[in-house]
């Protein structure tokens, strides 16, 4: 059975590439030969049948023709960014994986016009050098400063094929810029919330060991801070409940609601519980939600969305005006939120000034730390509404100018009616 040089210089390659690849998607030993022997036995296949995968010459210089074939298909699919260097330290194969990461990077260009990372460059040369394979990692400023890992290896002399008889150089590269960023957001979180919980710890262990010594026989003393430490113990609480809260969320954040719920009435329902709070607070609460009118449907999460309500209520009531009124009022049509319907919880605060806006929904961030620690806020509770909103695909507005109050409106995409087509529904905001 004829099976041409060609073919077997491509067969190679393609083995080594599967090597490669097997390792980096972690398909072990046993998957990577039957990979390989699968290679061969369609490889022989086609040679078999005479449509074998022949380079008609050999490679210009410059710009190598790249063989049909197996092989070639192979590679272009390959997930995977991958480019191979010849001894001449031009590029000799970029696949396109390789081309949406790195667009400079050429056939028959110099292997530095690709990227002029140092650790790219160094590895390169040092695999040429000594033709010892070498895991290096590299970071590029691109669109953001990007992160990437990548292995180096040797082709020795005639094992690149098509590519060229000069030893070659290897490199595949995976792009680890989204892992970096998830681990230092998870490493902030948790320093976050240690430090959030630290605070109370360290004041109610103060006042335990003022209580067990010099104000161990002083009555006034000790209700004074047992009253501290009840304080102090229920924002712990609060955190650790938000806490878990944002995880379990987070844990379903794929998962779309499917309970249809009339969206009015639920708001109406769980901001009633608020009345008292408003009170004691001096603050007006208006509930102008129309039920009278009827309601309108979402698919939603009925508890979620009580838990967004009394969120929200709950800001307006700490940082709106002693004194003033908190109205929650049907959203009206926004053409920015097709399809959807919302309510909002309006305000008569101090405002939000604009730089603060984009960010008050990130965990832990509060516009002044001073209010925060006279309302006892977290920081987490738009950062839940945010999660919530995005698992609903809805989306939560924020409008408010400085001394002119704030306006939050919840908008939630309205359920259709059976018969109704997608993004054309029969209920009205
Ligand atoms: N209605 C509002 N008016 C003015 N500022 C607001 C309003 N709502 C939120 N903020 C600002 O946004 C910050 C973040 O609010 P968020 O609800 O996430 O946390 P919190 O209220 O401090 O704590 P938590 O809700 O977890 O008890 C607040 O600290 C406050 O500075
Ligand atoms: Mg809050």
């Amino acid at each position: 059975m004829p099976v041409r040089s060609g073919t077997l210089a491509w067969l190679a390659f393609a083995c080594v590439a599967i090597v490669l690849v097997g390792g980096t998607l972690g398909l072990g030993p046993l998957g990577e030969t039957i990979a390989i022997l699968g290679v061969f036995g369609l490889a022989v296949a086609l040679g078999a049948s005479g449509r074998a995968p022949v380079p008609d010459q050999a490679p210009a210089r410059d710009a190598p023709p790249l063989p049909g074939g197996f092989g070639q298909a192979l590679l272009q699919r390959l997930p995977a960014p991958l480019i191979v260097v010849g001894q001449d330290r031009r590029l000799t194969y970029v696949n396109p994986a390789a081309h949406g990461m790195l667009p400079q990077a050429r056939v028959g260009a110099h292997y530095s016009n690709a990227t002029r990372a140092p650790g790219f460059i160094e590895a390169v040369e040092s695999v040429l050098r000594d033709g010892r394979d070498r895991s290096f990692t590299f970071t590029q400023l691109q669109d953001q400063e990007r992160h990437y890992e990548a292995r180096a290896s040797y082709l020795p002399e005639g094992a690149g094929g098509a590519f060229g008889d000069g030893a070659q150089v290897l490199v595949l590269i995976e792009d680890r810029t989204r892992d970096k960023a998830m681990l230092q957001t998870r490493s902030d979180f948790v320093a976050n919330a240690s430090h959030e919980l630290r605070t109370p710890l360290a004041s109610i262990l103060g006042y335990i060991e003022t209580l067990q010594g010099h104000a161990r026989d002083d009555p006034e003393a000790r209700e004074l801070f047992l009253g501290i430490m009840l304080q102090q113990a229920s924002r712990m609480q609060r955190l650790v409940d938000d806490l878990m809260s944002l995880n379990r969320i987070e844990l379903n954040a794929h998962q779309r609601p499917e309970a249809r719920i009339p969206l009015r009435r639920t708001v109406a329902e769980a901001a009633e519980a608020l009345f008292p709070l408003a009170s004691r607070s001096d603050v007006l609460l208006m509930l102008d939600l129309d039920l009278d009118q009827g309601d309108v449907e979402v698919l939603a999460d009925r508890d979620q969305i009580s838990q967004v309500t009394v969120n929200l209520i709950d800001n307006a009531i700490k940082y709106g005006r002693s004194g003033g009124r908190v109205r929650v009022v049907p959203a009206e049509k926004d053409p920015r939120f097709p399809g959807m319907t919302g309510v909002s919880v309006i305000d008569e605060g101090p405002g939000i000034a604009r730089e603060h806006i984009p960010r008050i929904t990130e965990r832990f961030y509060r516009v002044s730390n001073k209010k925060s620690a006279e309302v006892g806020g977290t920081g987490l509770g738009l950062a839940i509404i945010k999660h919530i909103m995005t698992r609903h695909g809805g989306t939560l507005d924020i409008q408010s100018k400085p001394g002119e109050g704030s306006r939050f409106t919840i908008w939630l995409p309205l359920a259709l009616e059976s018969g109704d087509s997608v993004g054309a529904s029969r209920n009205d905001a």
